[in-house]
């Protein structure tokens, strides 16, 4: 029988396709494995089903003289040192499509919460200040006619593009590779370089994969890109921001506001971050539907029992290891 080794509880419709299939062993503990677990619990493991805050380089994977497969329940494989598993055979695989439009959601969310002051207003009524209408009450920012700013227009991209119309947005993009001209004209959206994307935007939205060449992509400078009136607001990875900048920005007002769901070193934040009022800030929730949970979970699951059981899984993030065998 096959060993899995689960770094946390996962939703039941993920468990159920592997209960009784395989040997479970599974972090009993509500809290994230820690790296002695790991190694330890992938010693006899064919496969790892792991969550993006799980660190998975080559030390780990080296512990794991069996395994064959990781699969990542997440469409970020930033935790995984693929090239150390594409060299020892193992595949490696994602969760991408099922979380698209509930990332999109909380993008929203998060952009209307720092552009109308919702989280600030939330915390004034509870506090018993609220004595009535004001005519500059926690006035914020509009959102029509203004311009959207996105940074990678990928799948995620693309879904808050389609909301931003739906707000009467102007859309402008950068992506490694320009869309099509019909999906550019699908979301009304004008294709430019990044620092012009940051000069134009009144929200800045990130949603591009997270790697080494974009670390702090959105560092200083860049930042001083921005119009003092604009929002930033960061749905993928933490680091493609240099999260110190940001907060010296925000103390000084030299953009209106942030909204962060992700951090640079998750679950640590950086000193000063959390007194700002004119950021929101989010424990990674992008994907954080029950529904959109339990498909990601099956879909790791089930990615494993395809390999396991001799077929290629559907989403394979280094494919190469198929052509080498
Ligand atoms: C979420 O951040 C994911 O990569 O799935």
């Amino acid at each position: 029988m096959s060993t899995i080794f689960i770094t946390r509880e996962i939703p039941d419709r993920g468990l159920k396709l592997l209960e009784g299939k395989y040997r479970l062993i599974m972090n009993p503990a509500n809290r994230p494995v820690t790296r002695q677990e790991m190694m330890e619990g992938i010693k006899e493991a064919d496969a790892l089903l792991c969550l993006l805050c799980d660190r998975v380089d080559r030390e780990v994977i080296e512990s794991a003289p069996k395994l064959k497969l990781v699969a990542n329940m997440a469409v970020g494989v930033d935790n995984i040192d693929i090239e150390a598993c594409t060299g020892r055979g193992i595949v490696v695989t994602n969760t991408p499509g099922v979380l698209t439009e509930a990332t999109a959601d909380l993008t929203w969310a998060l952009l209307l919460a720092v552009a109308r002051r919702i989280v600030e207003g939330d915390r004034f009524v509870r506090e018993g200040k609220f004595n009535g209408w004001a005519p500059l009450l926690l006035v914020g920012g509009d959102l029509y006619g203004k311009t959207l700013g996105i940074i990678g227009m990928g799948r995620i991209g693309q879904a808050v593009a389609r909301r931003a119309i739906g707000f009467g947005m102007n859309i402008v993009y950068c992506k490694r590779k320009r869309l099509p001209l019909h999906v550019e004209q699908e979301f009304r959206a004008t294709y430019m370089p990044l620092d012009e994307v940051i000069r134009k935007a009144d929200f800045l939205t990130l949603h591009l994969p997270y790697s080494p060449e974009v670390h702090h992509l959105i560092n200083k400078e860049r930042l001083n890109l921005m119009k003092p009136t604009a929002y930033l607001i960061n749905t993928a990875r933490g680091a493609h921001i240099d999260e110190r900048a940001l907060v010296e920005h925000l103390k000084e007002y030299k953009i209106a506001g942030a909204a962060l769901d992700v951090y640079e070193k998750e679950p640590e934040l950086t000193p000063g971050l959390t007194e700002l009022e004119n950021v929101v800030l989010a424990p990674h929730t992008g994907s954080a539907s029950m529904n959109t949970r339990s498909i990601m979970a099956e879909m790791a699951a089930k990615s494993i029992v395809q390999l396991l059981s001799g077929e290629k899984p559907e989403h394979v993030v280094n494919p190469e290891v198929f052509d080498k065998s």
